[in-house]
């Protein structure tokens, strides 16, 4: 594998909130996983794939849905366009996922670029929006640290 096809964490694509933080650096763990086992042998590779993508489907709901809390609990403007962009790549994620399991080949390493494109533009375009957002309405609270929490999920 070249090694400019892992993605490392970096404080740069930090939201400031450390669930969120947590949940990107394990999509990222994910896409890394993906391109370690992008060997180019179809049997190895949707042996694998088969054994991880319905967890990681789950995994990225589970993050999306943390996003679209935080965002409706704390008014973000942004919201619809966001919930929109999350539910366009879940409908694409599932649809690669049908195929496979339809029978059409898919190749690990395709895949894996595609998931690594839009995690890390995502991240890097629209959930900073929502992060900055975040940064005002705390400094606005006048307690100089940002008060989202786990907490304010309710769970
Ligand atoms: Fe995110
Ligand atoms: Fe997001």
């Amino acid at each position: 594998m070249k090694p400019n096809e892992y993605v490392t964490w970096s404080d740069s694509y930090s939201m400031g909130v450390k669930i969120i933080d947590d949940q990107h650096k394990g999509l990222l763990d994910f896409v890394n996983d993906l391109f370690n086992h992008s060997t180019g042998n179809e049997r190895d590779e949707a042996a694998y794939f088969k054994d991880v993508i319905h967890q990681a489907v789950q995994y990225v709901k589970d993050h999306f849905q943390t996003e679209e809390k935080l965002m409706i609990a704390t008014k973000f403007a942004g919201y619809p366009a966001h919930k929109k962009a999350h539910d366009e790549f879940t409908l694409k994620v599932v649809q690669s996922v049908k195929d496979f399991e339809s029978g059409k080949r898919l190749v690990l390493e395709k895949f894996a670029y595609f998931l690594k494109d839009w995690v890390l533009t995502h991240i890097a375009v629209m959930d900073r929006q929502y992060a900055e957002y975040f940064r005002k309405i705390a400094t606005r609270k006048a307690d100089g640290k940002l008060t989202i929490t786990k907490d304010d999920l309710g769970k």
